[in-house]
């Protein structure tokens, strides 16, 4: 296993055992037809101002990791993007690693108690599920089997550091989440990965997801003179401008806001 990740030091382009191992130097074939005619769709977030930072949206079938530090708002983020998906008729899965799905279901509608359609939602459009603890297969698995014969084309996993915990050694995590991120890929399905950060203010530390995800969400629990401030940037977002503000953002019974105007000091 370790041969990959120390290959491709030979100077001529080869990368030593993988190449010999597979098809003797040559790299993957690229169907760069098929690259061109790709257009780029969007889906929205179920946040206005957020849609307008993104020119309209989150690319489709791209994977977006949601960063923040605990109660900075990454569950309930997330169900909103559900809940949009639910509106226009598209099923969603929550894939909750830890938490009790019953939980998740309860607080999301007591937190967007205006939202009188959504109870209804977890009824159908919505699934909430809880995959066996630290099975990787079986988290690919209920996600495959969402997507093939319920036409999800939403999908949350709360979250990628309890994947990351399955993992002794961050070598194998990265080879394993690149091939789930992948696999992903081929199904057609829009993915947030929630990401815990360390702590709820702002933190520079780059984890591996800020390199493999294609979008980067960014939530922040703002300490400023007693009292906190709830935030929202858009760190990064692969095929797309995007809006380089940091925003004010409210958790409200009717949903999360986003303030595009109004920067955080
Ligand atoms: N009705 C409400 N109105 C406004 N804010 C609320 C309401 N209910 C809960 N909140 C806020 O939402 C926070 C929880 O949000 P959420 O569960 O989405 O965060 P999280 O990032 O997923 O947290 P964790 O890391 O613990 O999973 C609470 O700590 C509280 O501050
Ligand atoms: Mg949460």
């Amino acid at each position: 296993m370790m041969a990959d990740k120390t290959s491709g030091g030979n100077g001529d382009g080869s990368t030593g055992e993988k190449a010999q191992g597979t098809n003797g130097g040559l790299a993957e074939s690229v169907d760069v037809k098929a690259a061109l005619s790709q257009k780029i769709t969007r889906i929205s977030t179920g946040i206005p101002g957020l849609d307008e930072m993104l020119e309209g949206g989150i690319p489709k079938n791209r994977h977006v990791a949601v960063f923040g530090g605990p109660g900075t708002g990454k569950t309930t983020f997330s169900i909103q993007y559900l809940y949009a998906g639910a509106k226009a008729g598209e099923t969603g899965l929550y894939l909750s690693l830890e938490e009790p799905p019953e939980q998740i279901i309860t607080n999301a509608v007591n937190v967007f108690s205006d939202l009188k359609d959504l109870p209804e939602f977890f009824e159908g459009k919505i699934l909430v599920k809880k995959p066996e603890a630290y099975n990787l297969d079986n988290v690919i698995e209920v996600i495959e089997n969402a997507v093939v014969n319920q036409n999800a084309t939403r999908v949350v996993v709360d979250s990628s550091t309890v994947v990351e915990a399955m993992f002794s050694n961050d070598y194998d995590y990265r080879k394993s989440i690149v091939e789930f991120l992948n696999l992903l890929k081929t199904l057609d399905t829009t993915v947030y990965f929630l990401v815990e950060a360390s702590n709820a203010e702002i933190d520079i530390r780059y984890k591996l997801e800020h390199y493999i995800m294609d979008g980067i969400i960014n939530l922040y629990n703002l300490q400023r003179g007693n009292s906190r401030v709830r935030a929202l940037e858009i760190y990064k977002m692969r095929a797309t401008n995007h809006s380089q503000k940091l925003v004010a953002m409210k958790i409200t019974p009717q949903g999360i806001k986003v303030y595009p105007s109004e920067g955080v000091l």
